[in-house]
């Protein structure tokens, strides 16, 4: 198959070690066994496909895309990058998903009991296609930061989450 070589092994060398004891999380995120590899097939080279039309028009807007009362709570911040391959390519047509806390720190989640309260305003997901050269933005709350049970006064600072969704799987 042609399309083979086009896709690169990743190079594990540039990351850090999945299993990190001190950083609880990855205790029971982390491989026990050595990883397969898989033999590839066509739909693992050919899907998945999304296209710009499947975006509702508020999906890359999350201080509009939940709002029912009025705006969401908190600072409002744009976001913006570029998806780019192992060679600095920019790659297009890629769907990139985020996902944040409120400006409290809470998640619109059912396991999330922190404090701080639901914002009736804000969902806190988005999603959007890359254009030609790579790039996307969204506009959204800057998120809070929230306590997290890895030591005693343990926080996790302010941040987004990131799914990437290219032409393949492979
Ligand atoms: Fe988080």
């Amino acid at each position: 198959m042609t399309q083979h070589s086009e896709f690169i092994q990743r190079d594990r060398g540039q990351h850090p070690p999945a299993l990190t004891p001190d950083y609880k999380t990855s205790v029971l995120r982390s491989p026990r066994l050595p990883l397969w590899s898989l033999q590839n097939s066509l739909s693992e080279f050919t899907g998945p496909v999304f296209s710009r039309e499947e975006m509702g028009q508020l999906d890359h807007d999350l201080i509009k895309n939940y709002a029912k009362t009025g705006d969401p709570i908190g600072e409002r911040t744009i976001v913006h990058g570029r998806v780019m391959d192992e060679n600095g390519r920019g790659v297009p047509n890629t769907l990139v998903e985020v996902w944040q806390a409120n400006a409290g720190g809470r998640y619109r989640h059912k396991n999330d009991t922190y404090i701080a309260a639901i914002d009736p305003n804000f969902g806190g997901c988005g999603r959007m296609i890359t254009d030609d050269t790579g790039a996307y933005a969204f506009r959204t709350i800057k998120p809070g930061a929230y306590p997290f049970r890895n030591h005693v006064n343990s926080w996790r600072p302010a941040h987004i989450h990131f799914s990437l969704s290219g032409s393949g799987f492979a």
